[in-house]
This record gives C-alpha cells, sequence and structure tokens, in this order.
C-alpha cells in the first residue's frame, strides 16, 4: 500500500495513534515506517480482531474418543515399516523442516532459540545438532536431504550469519534453505496497533502452522517436488533429542497412506502442557492442554491409567500433496488468538497474538498416523529458564539418553560424569558390531 493508501486505511480501522505517529517522523523515517507496516498484513490482523472480539462462544466437542495409537511394541517390532522407510529415503524423497521461527520469549535468551549452546559437553547449539543429524543421514544413505529451516524476518538474517559463520555445520550450502514465517501485527484489547520504535510496530511470527503456508507461499514446496521430494519431515528447533527422518516412523506414514502423521508419547501427569491427540466428533484432532476439558483429563481405565494418555510432542511427516490441499484455496487453518502480557513504555499490557497451529491440519487430512514413543528416547523441549523444560533438565536429559545408548552397547559411564555422544556417531551401525567406515 502506498503512503496515502495506508493513511486511508488506518483511518478506516481508528488507528488515529499511528496517523499522528507518522506525521512527526521524517520523510526517511516515514518511508523505513511504512514499509515495515507492508510486511504484514494488516487486513487479515484487523478481520481477526473483529471475529475473537466478538462475544466468546465456549468451544463445545461433541463426543470425545480415545484415537488408535500404533504402541510402542508393535512400532519398534516392525522390521518392514524401516526397510519401507529407508527405501524412501534413499529414493531421495524426504526432506526435514524444522520450526525456528518462535520469540522464544519464556528461556529469556537474546538471540533465536537454535543458537543456545544445549549439548552439556561440547556446546553445540541446537541448530548444530539437528544439522548433523540430517548430514549424519544424508551419509548413511548416501543422497542429499535438504534441511529446510523457518525463521521470521527479525532472526532469519542472524541465523544465516550463524549457520554461514560454522560452515552450516558440514552440510553442504546447496541443501539448507532457509524461508520466512508471516509476521502479523499484535493488537491491544481494544484494537489499537502498538508502536515499537519510532519505525516500527509490535508484531508476532503467525505461529507454526504459518510453516504450512510459508513453504507453499515462498516456492519452496514446488521446488522440493520437482526434486522428487514426497514427504516432509516436520519438527521444532527447541527438542535436541528429536529422531529426525526417523525411517521407522516414515515407514508406518507411508504403510499407512497418511497425509499426516504424528508421534506421541504418554503424558507424565494429567495436567502436562501438552496437546492431547484424541478423536473429536468423529476425526482424528489435537486439543491443546487449554482447552482440554477437566472430567476427561483425569479419567482413568479399570487398571488406573490415563484414558487420554497421548501428548503431542511436535514431530509430524505430511506429504507435499496435503500441504498443497490446504493451500490451493486460501490457507485453510483456523486462526488462534494467544493473550499474552508484555512490556510497553515499561508496563506490563495485555496484547493479543494471532497464530495458527500445525496440528490443527491434522482433521483435514484423509488419512492420519499415530504412532507412541518413549519420552526419554525423542522428547526434551527447551522451552524456560528455570525448573520444567530449562536448559538444565535438557542437559540431563540428553545426558541420560547418551548414557542409555552406550549402555547397549556394554559402555557404562557413571552418572556423575557428563557424557555426549555426536550425532556424527552413529551408535545403531556401531551396536550391530559394525566398523562404522562411513560416518567418523
Ligand atoms: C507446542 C504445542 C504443544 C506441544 C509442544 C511440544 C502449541 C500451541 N502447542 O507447545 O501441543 O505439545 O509444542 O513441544 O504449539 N514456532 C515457530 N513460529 C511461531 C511459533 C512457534 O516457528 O510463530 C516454533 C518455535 O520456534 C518452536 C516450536 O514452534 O520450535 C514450538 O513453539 P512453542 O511456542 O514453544 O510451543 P509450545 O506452546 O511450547
Amino acid at each position: 500500500m502506498s503512503g496515502e493508501k495506508i493513511h486511508r486505511f488506518l483511518k478506516e480501522h481508528r488507528q488515529e495513534h499511528i496517523i499522528r505517529h507518522i506525521e512527526l517522523l521524517d520523510k526517511n523515517e516515514k518511508d523505513i515506517f511504512i514499509k515495515n507496516l507492508n510486511t504484514m498484513n494488516l487486513e487479515l490482523a484487523f478481520q481477526l480482531y473483529e471475529n475473537f472480539s466478538k462475544p466468546e462462544e465456549v468451544k463445545t466437542y461433541k463426543e470425545i474418543t480415545p484415537p488408535y495409537i500404533v504402541d510402542i511394541e508393535k512400532y519398534k517390532k516392525e522390521k518392514e515399516m524401516l526397510s519401507i522407510g529407508e527405501n524412501s529415503i534413499k529414493a531421495g524423497e524426504t526432506a526435514v523442516m524444522i520450526v525456528a521461527g518462535g520469540q522464544g520469549s519464556r528461556l529469556g535468551y537474546p538471540y533465536p532459540k537454535g543458537m543456545y549452546p544445549i549439548s552439556p559437553v561440547k556446546g553445540k547449539s541446537l541448530f548444530q545438532i539437528a544439522t548433523e543429524k540430517v548430514l549424519a543421514l544424508s551419509l548413511k544413505y548416501k543422497i542429499n536431504i535438504p534441511l529446510l529451516i523457518m525463521t521470521n524476518p527479525e532472526t532469519k538474517e542472524m541465523i544465516e550469519n550463524f549457520f554461514n559463520g560454522n560452515n552450516y555445520f558440514g552440510l553442504t550450502k546447496e541443501c539448507i534453505f532457509f524461508f520466512n514465517q508471516d509476521i502479523l501485527p499484535s493488537i491491544t484489547p481494544d484494537g489499537k496497533l502498538i508502536i515499537k520504535e519510532k519505525t516500527s510496530i509490535f508484531a508476532n511470527p503467525d505461529g507454526h502452522g504459518g510453516s504450512l503456508k510459508a513453504i507453499w507461499q515462498s516456492g519452496l514446496l514446488d521446488r522440493m517436488e520437482k526434486q522428487g521430494i514426497k514427504r516432509i519431515f516436520y519438527c521444532h528447533i527447541d527438542n535436541p533429542l528429536v529422531n529426525v527422518n526417523d525411517p521407522v516412523f516414515l515407514g508406518w506414514h507411508i504403510k499407512e497412506g497418511a497425509e499426516f502423521s504424528l508421534k506421541v508419547v504418554k503424558k507424565r501427569e494429567p495436567e502436562e502442557k501438552v496437546g492431547h491427540f484424541v478423536i473429536s466428533d468423529g476425526k482424528p484432532t489435537i486439543i491443546e492442554y487449554i482447552e482440554f476439558p477437566d472430567e476427561l483429563k483425569y479419567k482413568k481405565d479399570i487398571n488406573g491409567n490415563l484414558i487420554f494418555w497421548a501428548g503431542s510432542i511436535g514431530i509430524h511427516f505430511i506429504e507435499t500433496s496435503f500441504i498443497r490441499k490446504i493451500n490451493k484455496d486460501g490457507f485453510a487453518l483456523p486462526y488462534h488468538r494467544q493473550v499474552k502480557k508484555t512490556k510497553i513504555d515499561n508496563e506490563e499490557k495485555e496484547i493479543w497474538k494471532f497464530e495458527t497451529f500445525v496440528f490443527d491440519a491434522i482433521p483435514l487430512a484423509d488419512k492420519v498416523c499415530c504412532v507412541e514413543t518413549i519420552r526419554e528416547d525423542e522428547f526434551a523441549p527447551l522451552k524456560n529458564k528455570e525448573g520444567e523444560d530449562s536448559p538444565e533438565e535438557v542437559k540431563k536429559a540428553m545426558m541420560n539418553f547418551y548414557r542409555k545408548k552406550l549402555e547397549e552397547l556394554g559402555i557404562y559411564v557413571s552418572s556423575d560424569v557428563k557424557v555426549e555422544v555426536s550425532p556424527l556417531c552413529n551408535i545403531d551401525v556401531i551396536a550391530k558390531g559394525l566398523k562404522d567406515k562411513e560416518i567418523t
């Protein structure tokens, strides 16, 4: 929008304070401010504001029942799945997408979360660990697996420089693709945009669901498909234990003919802050912990086990054709309103952020496959500065995992010794008694 159009638009939406602010800027600042406004979809944000301002209907779920989940015993024992998955990887049909566009505000780290030095001995960053996992697989299967990293407009340059400065952690530069998710302005409960600095307003990335729009919008999906990619492994940057592109999981996904697959773990306690995988009104769905009805959260079977035990850990395989499907008639994922407190002019104020969640794609898929995994092997997310999911806890979980893997090889590491195993060390191959010549 031109300066004139923006002026009209702001007036229509009762943003006189922004108009006054613009009038006080010099020509150069004005241009930058308007350029910044033009980077986000203001129209959509005001539309969402209107929708969420209507008296809130309490979301009701008519019927919630437990879904079918491939349990851990069945999951691990199926050799056939490993071979199906490995064949797909070797044929170059998979890419890995890591979403790293979040603001990571709970961690209080001043840089993008992926740069956090999390590994317990070497201090490797989350980005390094994830990239080395992709490199290890690429070497093992003798195929370049593309790594797609979603950033946001504020962090992209810093993240790219971080990779560049570290030689792309051993992966070929041409195999890594950075792409931005959209941002949306944050809005006050009375419908106002918020001035952040002289030439910018408060804005937020549009949620991890934005990855399914951005990969399509940026043309990256087309490019991947042209290259023969059929499915994308999706994960969050905050989980250093993730089993990237897990071939057994991939085998299940393909065998089941799923458009969207997910991994779940048994919830630690009924209140754990994870999404609940359920069947809701006949459709596989994830219901966020805030919305999950209390009477079901605590419900147990006759053996005393939680009936709704499956917590989603943000690990998926998604067919590229499905991503295309949910974009072709306009992006199909619903927006959520997140009410957050933030410091504005040294005062804590409430703001509304609008986001989409990747798991809202699940009910739109024709076929969904869900497998159970072991928390200790695959889930230790870095979320908070202290306490649960803090760096200290994540490092502990990583060391326990490495100790367990080494013990399987007959190597015992005392619990008071710090331990770390490089993702480039192919422990499974070593475990089989083979000499690992390809990856050292
Ligand atoms: C999320 C899930 C929860 C799941 C948990 C697993 C939601 C609402 N809930 O919780 O069901 O059990 O992860 O860890 O998402 N991100 C972006 N762009 C954004 C927002 C987030 O790329 O706009 C990325 C972050 O960088 C991070 C990941 O998404 O890698 C998870 O985001 P986060 O906000 O930490 O999710 P949670 O609310 O903790």
